[in-house]
């Protein structure tokens, strides 16, 4: 059915089986890893490296923090001697760099096209759930998704049939089994006090939420916001791929209480605190709160290695 999808499909497909060993080719189960967790790829096994600039149809990901290629190794279980054949996805592309959403999941269709039959999505994201704190690990049992809902859904245009339906469904997109197979392996790896279960907010960024725009996505249940996975995931789950997505919560979304003046001004009045000492002392508690790129990259780094043997373990202990 290769023949059937628009060309670049086969040559993608062409240009990889021309330089990765057919031992490797053909696996069943991808990985596409997030900001800061690359990582994961560093303990493949006879890995092979295809640079995205060498792939037709890739485009270039233009972000710090994250290198650009497909690998083709062998993932081994942190618990057992088990070797699986992975293809990892080393960086991905955002809508905020100006690739449209169906150049985003070219990357996930390729995949899809040399034969796995599950994704491993992981991305940062900001905690917006006050019961998460920088650290944690959080399943995604589902999405909520503003770009996909009103314009930015990677499966606008032409239905792709040989890839699947033109009317997916989403309400099972998060594999139930693969995130058993997740809280399994975080009991075994002594991880299962860092994990948690939520929902994903997708924005398009790249600046990241006003305070304003977080508390609206918490009132309507997201747990956690971030800038990538959704369009992969739709994707998958379009072409009939089983998705397991993990987010890395790499920080605590701002929700606090903006500065209310006419309090501040009747305490002045009451003899209490000077207005310009409230809003000098608001402006130092302010400092260091703000979202920004190096504190998530900070995180990665830190829960870096759980998400590998974690990741690891999933894959090596289940069949899909
Ligand atoms: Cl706070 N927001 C968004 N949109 N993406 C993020 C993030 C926040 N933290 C990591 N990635």
């Amino acid at each position: 059915d290769l023949a059937s999808l628009p060309e670049q499909f086969k040559a993608a497909v062409d240009a990889i089986r021309a330089v990765v060993p057919a031992e490797l080719a053909s696996p069943k189960w991808g990985i596409i890893c997030g900001s800061g967790l690359s990582g994961l790829a560093s303990s493949l096994e006879s890995a092979v490296h295809v640079p995205y600039t060498s792939i037709p149809g890739f485009s270039e990901s233009t972000v710090a923090g994250h290198t650009s290629s497909l690998a083709f190794g062998f993932l081994t279980a942190p618990s057992s001697s088990t070797r699986v054949p992975v293809v990892a996805a080393l960086g991905r592309f955002h809508t905020y760099e100006g690739h449209a959403a169906a150049a985003c999941v070219f990357p996930t269709r390729v995949m899809k096209l040399l034969g796995i039959q599950a994704l491993v999505v992981t991305n940062a994201a900001g905690g917006l759930a006050d019961r998460f704190e920088v650290g944690t690990i959080m399943a995604i049992h589902d999405h909520l998704s503003l770009p996909t809902l009103t314009s930015m859904n990677p499966l606008i245009g032409a239905n792709l049939d040989a890839l699947g339906p033109r009317f997916p469904p989403l309400s099972n997109a998060y594999d139930l089994h693969l995130r058993l197979a997740l809280f399994r392996a975080a009991q075994k790896l002594g991880l299962s006090n860092l994990l948690e279960s939520g929902t994903y907010a997708y924005v398009m960024g790249p600046s990241y939420e006003s305070r304003a725009d977080a508390g609206f996505l918490k009132k309507v249940g997201a747990d956690a916001v971030g800038m990538s996975t959704v369009p992969e995931v739709i994707a998958a789950a379009h072409a009939g791929v089983k998705v397991l997505a993990i987010s890395l919560i790499t920080n605590k979304v701002v929700l606090k209480p903006y500065f209310d003046f006419k309090t501040a001004l009747e305490t002045e009045q009451q003899g209490g605190e000077k207005l310009e000492d409230s809003v000098k002392r608001v402006l130092q508690e302010d400092v260091g709160e703000a979202a920004n790129h190096e504190e998530v990259l900070e995180a990665g780094k830190m829960r870096a290695e759980d998400m590998r043997r974690l990741v690891a373990e999933v894959v090596c202990s289940t069949e899909v």
